[in-house]
């Protein structure tokens, strides 16, 4: 009675009293329930969120005085660098071989624009087998740690809306016929829902409406979950990033992941060259000398078409979630408290009214916020950023039809495989358009890199028009 006699106080004062409107109505087991969800809301920073997220609608301030982010090309430009990138590469291995280096799939996304039910990596992609985004993963990594004769753990995180299925998934594919123990399945936080008036929806009488706290909330769920004290354990100094949608992500780099060693580097990223000013990709910059990245909305028009002498854009930088993370730089975010600025989405969000009737809105009518992973670049010291080639390594799967879709996604992976064969010697058929005229899957057995198909040549049969060949 205290607790209920205190917390209605506490409700009050931060405007929040429709929460326990239905209170009386609630059974035992659902008001503990409720009880537990409002402990979990931090009311102090609540207020501060509904000030500045929900209630007020200017964008968010874009850092002043920021310029364009040094990066390292894709290909080295000079004799020095050319040299690094050797240097880089050897150590980048050695790193892997000794196990340093984990796998880490943010996982945790609602995937609505995809339309598929069920956790994203369940999606089947692979253009012959039909493997699933999972499955190419867990083969990734099995062949890298065969190749570094290592073995490389693998650290997911999901939500509370998708944990539960993961690992069903997982269950049922036996982990992929990875060793169980290199496996670490975690779930993130949430943060509660909002009204546009500024008060916690509820979803029924008994519970508040909560959605993931957004790919940021790894920083806290890899510390909170064990993962990070599980990394320690192992040895594992280095976390490679990378979204559940992409399929063609090269999860051990060894260029990345030693360029970044190398730098003296606590988070580093991944970029691609722009296909063009308003491409919806965050934007890598530089202020006071440490990396930011400003989100395509928010970079104004003028800043994003302003160009090179080369008619290159100044601002020609995407980024695209790919990232090497240092675990001991996510346990001393932790240990010394950080926080992370929200962003907010406006969304059509179900809820119960005053009378406790469910209400499906057909207008936007919530708040949902969520934190990103790259807002963390500037709290890291060092910092550095490698061009990947889009063709090569960044393939999205989000929308059922049309741009960064299945169809886009699997016409990727067959033109990389014929890409890495021609490569190696190997004759593709081609339309007179250029595209590949026969459909190739590459198992990550059987190369992760395109220079490992050379050793393999002998392997490769005659590739004909309309043939259809996977290569394992
Ligand atoms: C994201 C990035 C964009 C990047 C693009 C590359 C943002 C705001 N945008 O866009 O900069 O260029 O991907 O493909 O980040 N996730 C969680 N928990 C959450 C929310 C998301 O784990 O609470 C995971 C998803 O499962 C997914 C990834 O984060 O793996 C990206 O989420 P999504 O919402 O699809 O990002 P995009 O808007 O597509």
């Amino acid at each position: 009675e205290k607790t209920l006699e205190s917390l209605k106080k506490q409700l009050k004062t931060h405007n929040q009293t429709h929460i326990l409107t239905f209170w009386d109505q609630l059974d035992a087991t659902q008001q503990e329930n409720l009880l537990g969800q409002i402990q979990q809301l931090d009311f102090k920073k609540i207020d501060g969120w509904v000030a500045n997220y929900v209630k007020n609608s200017n964008p968010p301030a874009i850092p002043a005085g920021f310029v364009p982010a040094p990066f390292y090309p894709s290909i080295p430009t000079n004799p020095a660098q050319e040299t690094k990138y050797a240097k880089a590469r050897e150590l980048g291995r050695e790193l892997i071989s000794t196990g340093k280096v984990a796998a880490f799939v943010v996982a945790g996304g609602q995937g609505t624009r995809l339309g598929f039910d069920g956790p994203k990596g369940n999606f089947a992609i692979s253009p012959v087998k039909n493997k699933t985004l999972f499955q190419i993963f867990a083969e990734n990594i099995a062949a890298v740690s065969s190749k570094y004769h290592a073995s490389c753990p693998w650290y997911i995180m999901t939500s509370p809306l998708n944990y539960a299925s993961t690992l069903e998934i997982f269950r049922s594919n036996n982990c992929y016929g990875l060793n169980k123990k290199d496996i670490f399945i975690f779930q993130q936080g949430t943060l509660p829902n909002f009204g546009l008036d500024g008060r916690v929806l509820m979803t029924d009488k008994a519970d508040i409406a909560c959605s993931p706290d957004g790919h940021g909330g790894s920083l806290l769920a890899l510390y909170k979950s064990g993962a990070i004290e599980n990394m320690k354990k192992r040895g594992v100094e280095f976390i490679s990033y990378f979204q559940v949608d992409n399929p063609l992500i090269n999860i051990f780099d060894p260029l990345f992941i030693g360029l970044h060693a190398l730098g003296g580097a606590q988070m580093s990223s991944k970029a691609l060259i722009k296909t063009g000013p308003k491409e919806k990709l965050g934007n890598f910059c530089l202020v006071d000398g440490r990396v930011n990245v400003i989100e395509y909305s928010d970079l104004p028009d003028e800043m994003a078409e302003k160009k090179n002498p080369d008619g290159s854009l100044v601002f020609e930088l995407g980024s695209i979630a790919i990232h090497i993370i240092n675990t001991g730089f996510v346990e001393r975010l932790n240990s010394k408290g950080f926080s992370l600025p929200l962003h907010k989405a406006i969304k059509k969000i179900p809820y119960i009214d005053e009378k406790g009737k469910l209400i499906q809105p057909d207008q936007p009518n919530g708040v949902k916020l969520e934190s990103f992973v790259f807002d963390a670049l500037p709290l890291a010291s060092n910092s550095i950023i490698l061009e990947t080639v889009r063709s090569e390594e960044f393939g999205p799967v989000k929308n059922a039809t049309g741009v960064d879709s299945a169809e886009t996604a699997r016409e990727m992976i067959i033109a990389r495989a014929a890409r890495w064969l021609e490569s190696a010697g190997v004759a593709i058929t081609r339309k007179p358009d250029g595209s590949v005229n026969c459909v190739i899957e590459i198992a990550p057995s059987f190369a992760v890199e395109k220079e490992d198909i050379k050793s393999k040549l002998a392997q490769v049969p005659q590739i004909k028009a309309g043939d259809k060949i996977y290569l394992a």
